[in-house]
């Protein structure tokens, strides 16, 4: 087994970048907040380095990582052609939660990273402390969410030690990330751009300055047999007891958890501030009602505290598709495999 040192990113800081880069030069792997979720990194050109990647999370090999860059120019050094959109976005969006697929540049970037794909997936994150890392170690970072593969991604430090503690020698924490969830995968190989993963950087938000983009609904994603991410095909995001989706309604809610008591469940509910009096065994607020931001930034580390409960069945409330909506529903379809909590 591994031993994981964590260490502050705020405190003492300089040292441990310093020991941060030294561990990547050496091949080996390092956890590091982003605005997003917390990312597994390793050197994006070392091949023996990316797969230490795949080893830890227990990730299948035919699933890509993104490339995380800690400046724009240096995108054409991994890239064959950058498109007038892609350009459009990495000066709109970037730092920020947008990874662009583009068409990779040969033999620059490790086998691994594109897992076989003639693509690759690029964002530079928005946040200091992975901006610092990148900057320091002046070379890319291949870089999925830290956490065991299926697993809700972590969004603290403490998340990233609880699944990847004996498989990785270093986590710098730098608290909470912001958003909670990770970032929207834009596929800008196609005109117009096809959106493989919803995120932060919504349709909406993408539509006001690139023009149209496709974002595929559940029942077209389910009809393709080969997922355009192919990360997209496997489960996710799910804690031990089944997630069951619910309307945001108090009543029905009520209801639930009292059948669900009845037939000798211990339920767990993730639902907004004011459903707390829902007499469940367990409950884990999810922010004010109709805040898709709090929602979204509480999601991950609500799923993972069910996992520290005695729940048998976790119920967990639905927003609309609006805007950041879109990726916070496409998670919780993902964490429940799509099962609504029915009364019959
Ligand atoms: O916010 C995020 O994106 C976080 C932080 C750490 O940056 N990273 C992250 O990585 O979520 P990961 O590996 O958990 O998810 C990457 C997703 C997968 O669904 C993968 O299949 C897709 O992006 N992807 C990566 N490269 C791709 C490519 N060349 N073509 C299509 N999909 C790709
Ligand atoms: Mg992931």
């Amino acid at each position: 087994k591994t031993v994981c040192k964590v260490v502050d990113s705020n405190v003492n800081s300089q040292i441990n970048y310093t020991q941060a880069v030294d561990i990547l030069n050496a091949g080996e792997v390092v956890a590091f907040p982003t605005e997003t979720v917390y990312g597994l990194g390793a050197v994006a050109t070392n091949d023996l380095a990316v797969k230490k990647i795949f080893e830890a999370k227990g990730r299948p090999s035919d699933n890509p990582l993104i490339v995380h860059v800690g400046t724009k120019e240096e995108v054409e050094i991994y890239i064959e052609h950058i498109s007038e959109v892609a350009k459009q976005c990495m000066d709109l969006f970037w730092p920020g939660p947008l990874t662009l697929v583009m068409p990779a540049k040969p033999n620059v970037l490790a086998k691994s990273v594109t897992a076989g794909l003639s693509t690759v997936g690029i964002r530079m994150p928005d946040h200091p402390v992975a901006l610092a890392l990148l900057q320091q170690l002046k070379k890319p970072l291949a870089a999925p969410s830290a956490n065991r593969s299926g697993k809700p991604s972590p969004t603290e430090a403490v998340h990233v030690l609880d699944d990847l503690g004996g498989y990785i020698p270093y986590i710098l924490d730098g608290g909470s990330t912001g958003i909670g969830f990770e970032s929207t995968v834009l596929d800008v190989t196609h005109e117009p751009p096809v959106i493989l993963r919803p995120g932060g950087i919504t349709k909406e938000m993408l539509e006001a300055k690139i023009g149209p983009v496709i974002q595929p609904n559940k029942v077209e994603q389910k009809l393709d047999t080969t997922p355009k991410a192919p990360g997209m095909k496997y489960t996710h995001y799910a804690p031990n007891a089944p997630v069951y989706l619910i309307d945001c309604q108090l009543e029905k809610v009520r209801e639930a958890v009292k059948q669900l008591q009845h037939e000798g469940h211990a339920v767990a509910l993730l639902a907004p501030a004011n459903f707390e009096n829902s007499e469940a065994d367990f409950y884990f607020s999810i922010g004010e009602m109709g805040s898709k931001q709090e929602m979204g930034a509480a999601l991950y580390n609500a799923l993972r505290a069910c996992d520290k409960t005695t729940a048998t069945i976790i119920l967990a409330t639905t927003t609309s598709t609006e805007g950041v909506g879109a990726a916070i529903m496409n998670r919780l379809e993902k964490a429940s495999g799509g099962k609504w909590y029915s009364s019959k």
